[in-house]
This record gives structure tokens, sequence and C-alpha cells, in this order.
């Protein structure tokens, strides 16, 4: 693996992407998106890992192993774990790599049950509402935050 490396994770039925109300998430395919995100990081010379998983546990195994495989960085859109998983609030709370959580959907704008996000305390930060392209703005806040090794909100967030 190159020295640059970042991790894209995406949860429970985003493999349906294309087909899935395409209303609301759009046409493009979960291969459509990870060709985008990845060719962004080979612009900027990092190299991209697209993971999708509907098992919780796989999630977070891969976000425990991301240090061990030497991955910079995690986006990772947990689809509706955001919504209540704490199983995967703890495993990112339990790593020291940054982990930028995305949407494709602005999920603030949708039911209510959608507005809370049990991610979103111990993410870096969150990219909501830009389609495909919130995980290439992921992936730049991600980039940013990896370079610079300043972590603003660290003394905020609730670990
Ligand atoms: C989603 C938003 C979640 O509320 C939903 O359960 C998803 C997709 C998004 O990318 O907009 O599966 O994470």
């Amino acid at each position: 693996m190159p020295a640059r490396a970042a991790l894209v994770l995406h949860g429970p039925n985003l493999n349906l992407l294309g087909t899935r109300e395409p209303g609301v998430y759009g046409r493009a395919t979960l291969a459509e998106v990870d060709r985008l995100v990845r060719e962004h990081g080979r612009r900027l010379g990092v190299r991209v890992v697209c993971r999708q998983s509907n098992v919780e546990g796989q999630l977070i195994d891969w976000i425990q192993g991301a240090e061990r495989e030497r991955f910079l960085g995690i986006v990772f859109n947990p689809g509706a774990f955001t919504h209540y998983s704490i199983a995967l609030r703890d495993a990112v709370a339990g790593i020291r790599l940054p982990v930028v959580e995305v949407h494709l959907s602005n999920v603030h704008a949708r039911e209510e049950f959608r507005r809370h996000s049990v991610i979103a305390g111990v993410a870096r930060g969150q990219i909501a509402g830009f389609g495909p392209r919130s995980y290439v703005l992921g992936l730049d806040a991600l980039l940013a935050v990896a370079s610079d090794g300043t972590d603003p909100g660290r003394s905020a967030r609730r670990r």
C-alpha cells in the first residue's frame, strides 16, 4: 500500500444505490460513487479503498482495523446506523484516526429521526446533502485534517 491511503466505508443499503429511492439518493450506483472518490484521490496522490457492508459487525471490524491497515483516516457513511448504532459510535471513538461522516442526502432536511446522528459527536465533522460529491468533500476534509494534525473540536467532543 502506498504511503497515503484513505478508507471509504459505506453502511447498509448503500449497495442499492442507483435503484434505491432515486428521488432521494440519485441515480449514481455505488460503483460510480466509488469511482468518483477514487479518481479524486488519485488526483491528490491518495489511494482510496472503498468497502460496503450491510452488517454492523463487519463495519466495526474495518474501523478497528484501519490503523493496522495504515489508513490515514476514514470517510464514513453509516447509513441508517448513523441514527442509533452506539456500537459504531464506540468503534469510531476507540480509534485515533480521523473519521469524517458523510451522507448523500441532507439528513437535516428529512424525517425527524434522521436529524440525530450518534456518530457525529465522535467524528471530526459531518458533510451531508451533496449526493456523491459528499464523499469527495469528505475526502478533502479528511486529507486536510490528516495533514495539519490539529483537532480543534477535540475538547468539545464527548468521547
Ligand atoms: C444516508 C441517510 C440515512 O438516513 C439513510 O438511512 C441512508 C443513507 C445518506 O447517505 O443520505 O441509508 O446515510
